[in-house]
């Protein structure tokens, strides 16, 4: 989604801008822009194209910017092609602004403000300008003030008024905006990411009030027009952790910091050798009074949720559902004071889940979510959180962040069992002390991930790959199976194998790559059984086995053999071994690897 940076300052803003821009470029886009006010020259001048914060770069190269003052945006676009125009920042008359979010009501705010003729892009975005513009009398908070009443939708909006030099306001809804003052300046961007170079304090601009920033101060009003204190935050992460440390790519780094970020996540909240989330402020009751748990998440954080079900109908025994956030709202979810929703997500600003978040809470539920941005929206509209420890997450295709939240999930079931009778102290010490060793079995996945370099060369040309497993095996898959497609382009599909003779072994011919996982004892056979239909039918398979199992198989089959935890745990090698997968058939491809085509890092329209 939309990158948003400003900064007014004593420094040159236009290095600032460009490279907090570069730090963005995960988040997803296709046209960057900067915005200069210029206050010697009176003027606020725009320089923008389609294509890469690189290309405007070689653009401002050959320009004389020595302003202090600017924005600057990178575009995922909604509303309008990817070109030159339709980038931003939108300047309409005194005002320039930049945007991320979607204003749903463009159209009629156009006709009823008779602004067609003024319009030069098809952006929703640039007919904002124009209505600040058309109220904009001299005072920058009453057109903002007036123009937000009109609007319906979700916006960030930063804006320059050409009469106000050094002066940067922004107002929110949804989308998010954080900010900080430090000695070079104050700045605000629409992630950490961007600032986190520069300080570790900040504070996230609460939805609906106008912030302006001056060079060597902040003021947040609300609409009424009253003073707001900002609530400052601290960010943990390591000022450079953000960079990618010698390795191509940041998706291998983020691999490789699993162990070390579960350690962090983990660590704090074992007490006695037994889950303990006192420091997180999450009530027992929370664990024991619900009657259903639904999670509510996309992508990645969804299937972490389907591994926490898996554990839970087998250690817990109550019911729970795993929902993805975007259809939640529309398939009527039985959801009452007695559900306890767990919202999962690493950016903490997946709008699908957000509102997923606020229509189970109007229902009632109590919600706990599982973040890895503190202060992030999610959060902030959770009744309790329990952060995970990965640090910045820059590439697309998430990692870190999953295992993180996996490690997250085993402590909370592991307690609600021992809470609800089910788990003796005894039995949840041993399973606790069994995820203790997840960090030193990744560091040995890791270690062998030459062998998965290998698999990955055969599998280079395929267009077609199916992943097959039973149970948690297929969890896992479907896992495995996003992070092939997302950054390797390769249509990779996961099946519960026991379903492929009810249709899709129609897909199997001769040399189709299949990808198997067996790493659930009680469920080994069955699987066997179904790989062996789809090799009858020709199909080249690879099998990721626990080592426990393996037996004679390497006469039968391509094995890469996964270090042997108890099988629940199995989820963290045979993931990472599957990321690795998905990593090395993307690099050895040519793509950029971090930011697959189409996709964006923070999903923050609906
Ligand atoms: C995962 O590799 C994808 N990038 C995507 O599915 C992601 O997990 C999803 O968009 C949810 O993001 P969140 O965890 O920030 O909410």
């Amino acid at each position: 989604m939309c990158g948003i940076i400003g900064y007014t300052g004593s420094n040159c803003v236009k290095d600032i801008l460009l490279d907090a821009l570069s730090l963005l470029e995960y988040r997803g886009y296709d046209s960057a822009g900067i915005a200069v006010n210029e206050e010697e020259k009176k003027k606020t001048e725009i320089f923008k194209c389609a294509g890469r914060v690189s290309d405007l770069k070689a653009i401002c190269d050959t320009k004389q910017i020595t302003a202090t003052c600017g924005i600057g945006h990178t575009r995922w676009a909604t509303h309008g092609g990817v070109n030159d125009g339709n980038a931003h920042p939108h300047q309409q008359g005194k005002v320039t602004l930049v945007h991320n979010g979607i204003i749903e009501n463009y159209r009629e705010l156009i006709a009823d403000y008779d602004l067609q003729d003024v319009l030069r892009s098809e952006t929703d975005s640039e007919v904002v300008a124009a209505l600040l513009n058309h109220f904009y009398q001299g005072n920058p908070g009453e057109a903002i003030r007036k123009t937000v009443s009109k609007l319906k939708g979700t916006f960030a909006f930063v804006i320059l008024f050409e009469d106000q030099p050094g002066v940067i306001y922004s107002i929110r809804n949804v989308s998010p905006i954080v900010a900080t003052i430090c000695k070079e300046g104050a700045m605000l961007a629409s992630d950490l990411t961007a600032l986190c170079r520069f300080t570790n304090e900040y504070f996230v601009v609460p939805e609906y009030h106008i912030l302006e920033l001056h060079k060597d101060c902040i003021l947040l009003t609300d609409l009424q027009g009253q003073k707001v204190e900002p609530q400052m935050l601290s960010v943990d992460w390591e000022l450079n952790s953000a960079g990618k440390n010698g390795y191509p790519f940041y998706m291998e780094k983020e691999m490789m910091e699993q162990p070390d970020a579960i350690r962090r996540t983990i660590e704090g909240r074992i007490m006695n050798g037994l889950p303990d989330f006192t420091g997180d402020g999450v009530p027992d009751e929370l664990f024991t009074n619900c009657e259903r748990i639904c999670v509510v998440a996309c992508g990645t954080a969804m299937h972490a949720g389907l591994v926490a079900q898996a554990l839970v109908k087998s250690m817990v025994h109550v019911p729970m559902e795993v929902e993805l956030a975007s259809e939640f709202m529309y398939s009527d979810p039985v959801i009452d004071e007695k559900t306890l929703v767990i919202a999962v997500s690493q950016s903490g600003e997946t709008i699908d889940t957000l509102e997923a978040l606020r229509y189970a809470k109007r229902q009632g539920a109590k919600c706990l979510s599982i973040i890895n941005v503190k202060g992030s929206s999610i959060a902030r509209e959770s009744d309790y959180v329990l952060y995970t420890s990965a640090g910045p997450e820059i590439a697309v295709a998430s990692t870190k962040a999953y295992t993180t939240q996996l490690s997250v999930f085993h402590l909370v079931v592991a307690k609600m069992a021992m809470l609800r009778g089910a788990y003796t102290e005894k039995q949840a010490k041993a399973f606790v002390q069994e995820l203790q060793r997840v960090p030193e079995v990744l560091e040995t996945i890791l270690e062998q991930r030459k062998d998965i370099h290998v698999i990955a060369k055969k599998i280079l040309e395929a267009k077609d790959l199916f992943m097959i497993g039973r149970g948690l095996d297929y969890s896992i898959l479907l896992e495995g199976s996003l992070k092939l497609k997302e950054v390797s382009y390769i249509h990779s599909e996961a099946y519960a194998s026991g379903e492929l003779k009810h249709g899709p072994i129609a897909l199997i011919t001769r040399n189709t790559p299949v990808v198997a996982a067996v790493t659930q004892e009680k469920i080994m056979s069955k699987e066997l059984s179904n790989i062996k239909e789809v090799k009858s039918r020709g199909a080249d398979i690879v099998l990721f086995i626990k080592k426990a199992l393996a037996g004679d198989l390497h006469q039968e089959y391509q094995l890469i053999e996964l270090p042997d935890m108890q099988d629940v745990f199995m989820v963290f090698p045979t993931s990472v071994a599957l990321q690795l997968l998905a990593y090395y058939v993307s690099s050895d491809k040519g793509f950029d690897v971090d930011k697959p085509r189409n996709l964006a890092k923070v999903v923050t329209v609906e």
